[in-house]
């Protein structure tokens, strides 16, 4: 592996964001390659949540002047993070809870023409399975649910007259899978669907381009690439040819057309409030803001460009693991077929994501046999790749991980 060390120097070296790793808290040298789960928190994300405690104290009730439209004043900040327009995107709720938002409203205006079916991938985010199914069946549908990282094709035959929808997650959370957005929009388009995107572990680590692709709808979530921090509210987009016509199901004040006017009816805002419900968190999306913003400020061109090549290294690192262990890459090698996480299937995988974790690499486990390796491109670094791959390397040699408890506890 030494001629892999050195070439991770070098990288290091020569890379054009290694000065972001400094604009995150960094406690210790731990390796952490979960930010595909939750991300870092920035240094400003100390700094921007006290400053609302300030204004708290100091306006009280008067601090909603500034706070009443952060959902969408940062959505519009987002928005170009994933190829949507000002105006389309508001970051509110929880990614499951825009899902059956957005879901339930397509398919309503679908119902009428008798589609009532979405179809979905088995690779899907089990919320989202869960999500869904519900939507469905409440229309008297059902969920298609093909098996995971279906082809285009594969995708427009399930497609028949009674799907009003398809909806998938752009990057797979297990695999690491990406879809190719703008070929299986357009073909769920052309088979009469709508195209419903989840982009939880796309926004902040890939180029997304919601308005090129013609997307009709699309959640995520900002803990992960985007670094909210914990709990950090999801985000919707809404394409504008869609305002007028889609209504969600949960109507609350802040999507009224007239949130002050307190009138007893509801009347749904004209642009993309609507799909609003209740008081956002303010002191969550204070934090939302300083992880768009410095994402928004490195560009996702050179984001990407670094975390094809951090899992460029490691998938070389660890196709030498394989020859002589059980592990077996699950994510594709085309560049412009995957994500920013590597998923490795192994026996005992539980027992050696503990191993890992227990000697300072932080990975996480997807049962019931896969590790996910998560690079982001603003604070990992090609040093960090190829050291835990030396770990891994280390615990497969001596056995080390078969003295963990196999049984799954607590967060994996
Ligand atoms: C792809 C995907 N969709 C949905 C969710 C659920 O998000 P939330 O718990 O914020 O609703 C997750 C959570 O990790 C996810 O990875």
């Amino acid at each position: 592996m030494d001629d892999l060390a050195a070439l991770a120097r070098e990288l290091d070296a020569n890379d054009v964001l290694g000065g972001f790793r400094g604009r995150f808290a960094i406690d210790g040298d731990t390796i952490y390659l979960d930010g595909n789960s939750l991300g870092r928190p920035t240094i400003d994300s100390a700094d921007v949540v006290g400053n609302v405690i300030d204004r708290w104290t100091r306006d009280l009730v008067e601090g909603w002047e500034v706070w009443i439209d952060l959902g969408t004043r940062i959505g519009d900040r987002l928005a170009p993070l994933i190829g949507a327009s000002a105006g389309e995107v508001a970051v509110c709720d929880q990614t499951s809870v825009n899902l059956f938002k957005l879901a339930s409203a397509a398919l309503d205006v679908r119902a009428s023409e008798s589609r009532t079916s979405i179809v979905t991938d088995a690779g899907n985010f089990p919320s989202d399975l869960y999500v869904l199914q519900a939507v469905a069946s409440a229309r008297g549908g059902d969920l298609r649910v093909l098996d995971a990282d279906p082809t285009v094709d594969e995708i427009a035959a399930a497609v028949d007259e009674t799907v009003g929808m398809v909806a998938l997650t752009h990057v797979s959370y297990r695999s690491g899978a990406m879809f190719d957005g703008a070929a299986v929009t357009a073909a769920v388009h052309a088979h009469g669907a709508l195209m419903l995107w989840d982009l939880s572990h796309s926004a902040g680590a890939v180029p997304v381009e919601l308005d090129e692709w013609g997307a009709d709808l699309a959640v995520g979530c900002t803990y992960k690439y985007l670094n909210g921090g914990p709990g950090a509210p999801g985000y919707l987009f809404v394409a504008s040819r869609h305002h007028a016509v889609l209504r969600q199901p949960i109507e609350g004040w802040f999507g009224h057309a007239d949130q002050f006017g307190f009138r007893s009816a509801y009347e749904p805002a004209d642009d993309i409030r609507r799909f609003m419900v209740g008081t956002p968190p303010i002191l969550s999306m204070a934090a939302v803001e300083a992880g768009v913003a410095v994402t928004s400020e490195a560009g996702m061109g050179a984001i990407r460009a670094k975390g094809i090549r951090l899992s460029d290294v490691f998938l070389d690192a660890v196709d030498r693991l394989t020859e002589k262990h059980e592990l077996s890459v699950i994510t594709p090698r085309d560049p412009a077929a995957r994500g920013s996480h590597v998923a490795v299937r192994t026996g005992n995988a539980y027992q050696l994501s503990q191993a890992l974790r227990s000697r300072g690499v932080i990975v996480d486990f997807r049962a019931p046999d896969v590790i996910r390796f998560g690079f982001a491109p603003l604070y990992t670094t090609f040093e960090e790749v190829t050291r835990s791959v030396a770990v891994l390397e280390s615990i497969l040699e001596s056995g080390a991980h078969l003295a963990f408890p196999s049984g799954r506890a607590g967060v994996t």
